[in-house]
């Protein structure tokens, strides 16, 4: 199996970076989100991942604090493309699993089975509790998770009646119409322990963080030992932020810009929700969050990003969803420099 191209997509604004040095400000457009998953259609590419959130971080930036929401998103761009597989990204304390079901049976049959769910658990208590809405401590969050997957499995497979009592969801006699034509991928976006139990017993995809290249082999192989444990196998992505220039030091020169312009208010309320509600990103640095959202960062030159991903690959990842300083320019610049070196080596 070679490695799997996609995006994690600039639907919010700032993405990548927690930095006033933001060279793509309207890149999370509809319109230009369109342009961009057209484009990368067009070359190849297998996947495209939204980001989901309910507001900002603050500060100059409001890091993501414009969002378009995953679901109808999605929709429009399954209309727009015809062959690349298309996510949502739901937050399972705001959906009933029956409304879940419903949404993912009519986007498979609008789009002829490529639409996906990844499911987020909740982390940011900013978020949450503007809504009044609780978050569980995060052993709870994840065993929430696991039912609410269950539940909606169970409805995709159209054994009815679906019966579920748990102390999330009380489900008696349930049905719903239709089924989609194959049951949707699901993946999980979370790195920690409950994150991994949850994912290699329910999930097709484990969609992690991490730090660095060299920790990629030893987390791909502890996922993929737990899924075998469970008789399962689970697909890994992962995301890295690509940032090349013709020399090494250009490309530090241009890392250099973005983190001396960091949005520190921004970055700083991003991180206190962090450590209340994530195991994600727990041991990143406030350079790499603010200049790369949690992303691996791979930089240098093209070849530089091309060892990278291989190496990546070489680590039993099956899927990177990249992220880009700006989605369009670097995309053609990708398929120009990078895509060309991965095929040569076989990595794609
Ligand atoms: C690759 C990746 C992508 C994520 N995307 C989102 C997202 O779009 N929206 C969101 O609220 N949380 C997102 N999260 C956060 C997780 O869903 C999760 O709630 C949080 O990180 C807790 O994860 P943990 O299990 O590692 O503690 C993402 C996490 C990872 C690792």
């Amino acid at each position: 199996m070679t490695l799997s191209l996609g995006l994690f997509m600039p639907n919010c604004s700032n993405m990548p970076s927690i930095s006033t040095h933001n060279v793509a400000p309207e890149q999370w457009h509809y319109s230009n989100n369109e342009k961009i998953a057209l484009y990368a259609e067009s070359v190849g590419f297998d996947y495209l991942f939204p980001v989901s959130r309910w507001r900002g971080f603050g500060g100059e930036t409001n890091f993501l604090g414009e969002s378009l929401e995953t679901v109808t998103w999605a929709a429009s761009l399954l209309s727009a493309t015809r062959r690349i597989k298309i996510f949502s990204t739901v937050h399972v304390p705001l959906y009933h699993p029956f409304v879940v079901a419903k949404i993912g049976a009519t986007l498979a049959h609008i789009s002829e089975d490529r639409w996906g769910l990844n499911v987020v658990s909740g982390w940011s208590r900013r978020e949450f509790e503007m809504m009044g809405i609780h978050l569980d401590e995060h052993k709870e969050r994840y065993q929430k998770t696991a039912a609410f997957i269950k539940i909606l499995k169970d409805l995709w497979s159209g054994n009815f009646p679906v019966n579920h009592s748990s102390k999330w969801y009380q489900i008696s006699d349930g049905e719903s119409r239709p089924v989609p034509l194959k049951p949707p991928e699901i993946a999980n976006a979370g790195t920690s322990e409950d994150a991994q139990i949850m994912t290699t017993q329910l999930c097709d995809w484990a969609f992690i963080s991490v730090r660095s290249i060299e920790e990629a082999p030893l987390l791909v192989s502890a996922i993929r030992e737990r899924a075998r444990s469970e008789s399962r196998e689970v697909k890994i992505a992962v995301f890295p932020f690509l940032l090349w220039r013709r020399t090494r030091k250009a490309a530090e020169r241009e890392l250099g810009r973005i983190l001396a312009s960091t949005d520190r208010v921004a970055a700083h309320n991003w991180i206190n929700d962090l450590m209340s509600g994530s195991g994600s990103f727990d041991d990143f640095s406030l350079n790499m969050l603010a200049s790369s959202g949690g992303a691996i960062h791979i930089m240098g030159t093209a070849e530089d990003v091309t060892d990278g991903l291989t190496k990546l690959y070489e680590a039993g990842v099956d899927a990177v969803m990249l992220t880009f300083q700006d989605y369009l320019r670097d995309l053609k610049r990708f398929q120009r420099e990078i895509a060309p070196r991965l095929i040569s080596r076989g990595v794609v």
